[in-house]
């Protein structure tokens, strides 16, 4: 494989065999920090964050990634303090940002599709952490790299999608990530009104999928149930967010109920969702799952910068 200054701004840039490798990478990466850290195998190399909406995980992950590579980790600072703030544009943002030559750029911002725009004026890789209700292609990385780890493979997993599949980036990430693997089915578990888009259903090609309402109907199906939030942030009308909210939540009594509890993974973070008291249950594994976002995130900035 050779990601080597490649940008990865769609789950859909990457082959499924460039995906297995990138787990093996991150498991080996996951050995070696026990040995020794940070790992100097990317000395004088600059990891450039640019996170131009919210994030813990996803910004702290690529930084501590970048730094245990021993790369120079760079952030681009909360958008208040920049020249954003006095209405410079995104495309001059970017322009200036890749000029300081950083070897990757990770980016986050509301546009959909502007991950790819700043893939086409930078260059600099760039590694979209979110564009918007659009795609954020390294959470699907980590969601299938805990999947590997928890059920030792991909092929032929059940999945339940749970939450706002309408406005979730994470969703269409992972869904377009299983679509590479063999056998995969993905239960889409919503109100009608947080369902699935069609757009992100046509471009499905492998993956069996179906639509349904509630978690019930299909837990005996399920390996893996995989909750989002609502995204809030995304909603034009503030009453329909009012009306969904709360619309749904997975607990422990619900999970007890069930015919056997699939392992539970989240993107985090949670809001109402998904309950605190399902934490102390061995299937819950979103901290985890969290967790191995800074080793696959080692792996992919590994491969991008070309080391
Ligand atoms: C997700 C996101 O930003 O899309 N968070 C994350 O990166 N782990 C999910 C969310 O915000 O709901």
């Amino acid at each position: 494989m050779s990601l080597k200054g490649r940008d990865v701004v769609s789950a859909k840039d990457l082959s499924r065999g460039e995906v297995e490798l990138l787990i093996d990478e991150a498991e080996r990466l996951r050995d070696m920090l026990k040995y020794e850290r940070p790992l100097h195998i990317a000395n004088g190399k600059v990891v450039m964050t640019v996170f131009l909406e919210p994030s813990t995980r996803t910004r702290l992950s690529f930084q501590y990634a970048a730094t245990y590579l021993g790369a120079l980790a760079m952030d681009f600072g909360a958008t208040e303090i920049s020249s954003i703030q006095k209405g410079e544009s995104f495309e001059d943002t970017m322009r200036m940002v890749d000029g300081y030559g950083p070897d990757a750029i990770v980016l986050r911002q509301s546009v959909p599709g502007n991950a790819a725009k700043a893939a086409e004026i930078c260059s600099s890789p760039v590694i979209n952490a979110g564009d918007g209700a659009n795609e954020h292609p390294t959470q699907a990385l980590l969601d299938v790299y805990t999947i590997r780890r928890e059920l030792g493979r991909i092929d032929g997993v059940s999945v339940g999608i749970m939450g706002d599949l309408r406005y979730g980036r994470t969703v269409k990430s992972l869904s377009l990530m299983l679509d590479k693997f063999n056998g995969v089915r993905i239960f889409y578990i919503a109100p009608k009104a947080l369902q699935i888009r069609q757009d992100v259903l046509n471009e499905l090609r492998n993956v069996k999928s179906e639509l349904v309402e509630n978690v019930e109907e299909v837990a005996k199906e399920l390996d893996v149930l995989y909750v989002t939030r609502i995204q809030k942030e995304r909603f034009a009308d503030p009453s329909e967010y009012e009306r969904l909210k709360g619309s749904y939540n997975i607990n422990r009594k619900l999970l007890e109920g069930l015919p056997r509890i699939p392992i539970i993974m989240h993107p985090l973070p949670r809001v109402d969702e998904l309950s605190p008291d399902v934490d102390q249950l061995p299937q819950a594994k979103y901290f985890e799952q969290a967790k191995n976002g800074l080793y696959m995130r080692m792996a992919l900035l590994k491969e991008v910068l070309g080391i």
